[in-house]
């Protein structure tokens, strides 16, 4: 699978990785990540030796050890223990490779782009109105291409039509006016009622998208690839004040209503061809339609060059 490259991208939310290694396929590869002290590493879920996942393994002192004959690896990827061939000099070859992460804002960022020092990476994108709030998770597969299910979030024209019975009830009025403003690393776009802006969708390159319905109610939502048809949507609802039992609240909340709204999305946008919206220039766009050009105008202008993963060795 294509894997947007040279950017940040939050993949996996850092509370799926606990203690255990963890198996997640992201970008179409089956990928393991485990905890070492501060950081979180990120390589294939493949043992160089013969092959067996790396997630059935256990973590000792940020030590991943395989399941299968116990080889390990240090937190760099290096093979640093063969514990079947002790007095065996470890062969280079041996070795992991990793892909960088950073732990933020609740997320696992991968960087997807060429061998770049620290310093001249770009930094995260961030929702700025997000700066301080609380929020409650919860994660729903989409089973589409994340650029077609990033399109459908930033599309107002089809709220009457998909969700006639849900958020899109009693809009009689079909006519679709949105008003689009780029900002940096992403845009803007306003549903428009009477020449007022209402509902604000903000979305950042790669893949961040935030909903602003008014000051007290804003959602959230990391749109990670995980093959070609299929994407985890990490969906947050934001609150102010963290008062006892909130979070569980908000969980729960987010759940219900992504579960809801979402599911009328799912038939329409996984039969949407072809799934990568870079293929798809023949489309016959609508004035209405200014979210998703000016989303497929951003592929464009990051110059998106559809490179797959690239691991480094240490
Ligand atoms: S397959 Fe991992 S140690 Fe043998
Ligand atoms: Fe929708």
């Amino acid at each position: 699978m294509n894997a947007v490259t040279g950017y940040w991208c939050p993949a996996v939310a850092a509370s799926e990785v606990g203690s255990r290694p963890v198996a997640r396929t992201r970008f179409g590869q089956r990928l393991v990540f485990w905890r070492s002290g501060e950081r979180v590493v990120c390589a294939p879920d493949r043992c160089p030796h013969r092959g067996a996942a790396l997630s059935l393994g256990r973590v000792k002192d940020g030590v991943l050890a395989c399941r299968f004959h116990g080889l390990e690896f240090s937190a760099d990827g290096r093979c640093v223990g063969i514990p079947v061939e002790q007095d065996a000099r470890i062969p280079d070859d041996f070795s992991l490779p990793t892909l960088p992460v950073v732990e933020a804002d609740g997320y696992l960022w991968l960087w997807l782009g060429p061998e770049t020092a620290l310093e001249a990476r770009p930094p995260l994108p961030r929702h700025a109105a997000l700066e301080g709030l609380h929020w409650g998770q919860s994660t729903t597969i989409w089973p589409a291409h994340y650029t077609r299910c990033i399109e459908n979030v930033c599309d107002f024209s089809h709220l009457p039509f998909v969700h006639r019975t849900t958020i899109g009830m009693g809009k009689r009025d079909t006519a679709t006016r949105v008003e689009v403003e780029d900002v940096t690393g992403g845009f803007r776009a306003y549903l428009m009622r009477d020449g007022e802006r209402t509902q604000c969708v903000e979305f950042l390159y790669p893949n961040l998208w935030l909903l602003t319905i008014s000051e007290r109610m804003r959602m959230s939502a990391v749109f990670a690839p995980i093959d070609d048809d299929h994407t985890a949507v990490y969906g947050r609802t934001y609150y102010q004040r963290p008062l006892p039992g909130m979070k569980f609240l908000m969980n729960g909340y987010t759940w219900l209503s992504q579960y809801l709204v979402f599911r009328e999305d799912w038939p329409i946008v996984g039969s949407q061809t072809p799934g990568d919206v870079r293929q798809a220039q023949h489309e016959k766009l609508l004035p209405s339609d200014a979210p998703v050009i000016a989303y497929r105008k951003l592929h464009r202008a990051y110059g998106n060059n559809g490179a797959e993963l690239s691991f480094s060795r240490r």
